[in-house]
């Protein structure tokens, strides 16, 4: 295993998507199975946004290796926080990440983060600013919690699922689908199970209306099709996300119905199986039909994020 990695951000390679995978399934089948391998360690989970599932499955995957999580939601319990470095900070922040965040530091062995997007200022969001600067000033290992690019704990626990569901020997056909939302949505979902399933080898096919088209640092090397049906023939997992256009950057371009995936839009693909990372606009998004029926892999994915998450402070502990 790769011992120089210090940080969880992204994808790394092939091989180290296959070990975290691999290593997530044996905490699936066994979670207490290094119940003491972060025994007297703490990690610190700070977020900035809203959450159900990251922030619970990784308080869960630290309590499974022994370690003490504490978790701050600073956007409701924590100073507000200034971002830009020289800032005179004479309005409404009131504590600079610079401080807080090697505060934070000195307090933990690992911190993990979650800083949504602006959808307003382009050039920070596709840089990551915000999450850079916990980055830069914490001088501890990060886990990222979903940055505004990507969610990569999120992104694993979608590759483990695909890969404890599709056993046959081909390549699966793997398309991520656009939904209708009546919400302006990060791009770091999509981006990242274009960039994660890219780089574990899968062919992928991207279907959006037009003006929908992703950050193509994620999406190279994946087939653009803007006929849903056409994209969706044959399928075998059909990942359902919106998200707010990038080029017109953060607006709501479309909010079509007939986008929304239901159990006619996959008459041609009867295998297909059904992936959502939650939370979900039901009847918006997807479908009832669709969410309670057979095809739906909404809540295997959210278990996964346990082992994903435990997967990944295992490997930082090692390194
Ligand atoms: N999928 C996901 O990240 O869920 P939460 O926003 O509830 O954490």
């Amino acid at each position: 295993m790769n011992s120089k990695l210090k940080h969880f951000t992204r994808f790394e390679s092939k091989e180290l998507g296959e070990q975290l995978i691999h290593s997530a399934l044996e905490y699936k089948l066994d979670p207490k199975k290094d119940h003491q391998k972060g025994a007297g360690k703490r990690i610190g989970c700070i977020f900035l946004n809203p959450s159900l599932r990251t922030r619970v499955s990784t308080q869960l995957a630290a309590l499974n290796l022994g370690m003490e999580p504490i978790v701050l939601n600073m956007d409701k319990e924590g100073w507000a926080l200034e971002m830009r470095d020289g800032a005179v900070m004479n309005k409404g922040t009131v504590e600079h990440i610079k401080d807080a965040a090697a505060v934070l530091g000195s307090y933990f062995d690992l911190l993990a983060i979650r800083a949504f997007p602006t959808l307003t200022h382009r050039d920070e969001d596709i840089n990551d600013f915000a999450f850079g600067q916990f980055l830069k000033y914490s001088g501890k290992p990060i886990i990222s919690l979903e940055s505004a690019i990507r969610h990569p704990l999120q992104s694993l626990a979608d590759q483990i699922t695909m890969k404890e569901i599709f056993a046959e020997k081909r390549k699966p056909k793997v398309v991520l689908t656009w939904a209708p939302h009546i919400k302006a949505i990060p791009h770091a979902v999509a981006n990242s199970f274009a960039e994660w399933t890219l780089g574990m080898g899968h062919e992928l096919t991207i279907t959006h209306p037009e003006g929908y088209e992703l950050d193509q640092r994620f999406t190279k090397g994946a087939t653009i099709e803007t006929n849903q049906a056409k994209a969706l023939e044959e399928a075998d997992f059909v990942y359902v996300k919106n998200w707010s256009s990038f080029n017109d950057y953060g607006k709501i371009l479309s909010t079509d119905p007939s986008w929304m995936l239901t159990e006619d839009s996959l008459s041609h693909a009867p295998k297909a199986k059904v992936m959502h990372c939650l939370p979900v606009r039901r009847n918006v998004e997807l479908s009832d039909e669709i969410l309670d029926g057979n095809r739906s892999l909404v809540q295997t994915q959210a278990q996964n994020r346990i082992f994903a998450a435990q997967s990944v402070i295992s490997y930082l502990l090692d390194s």
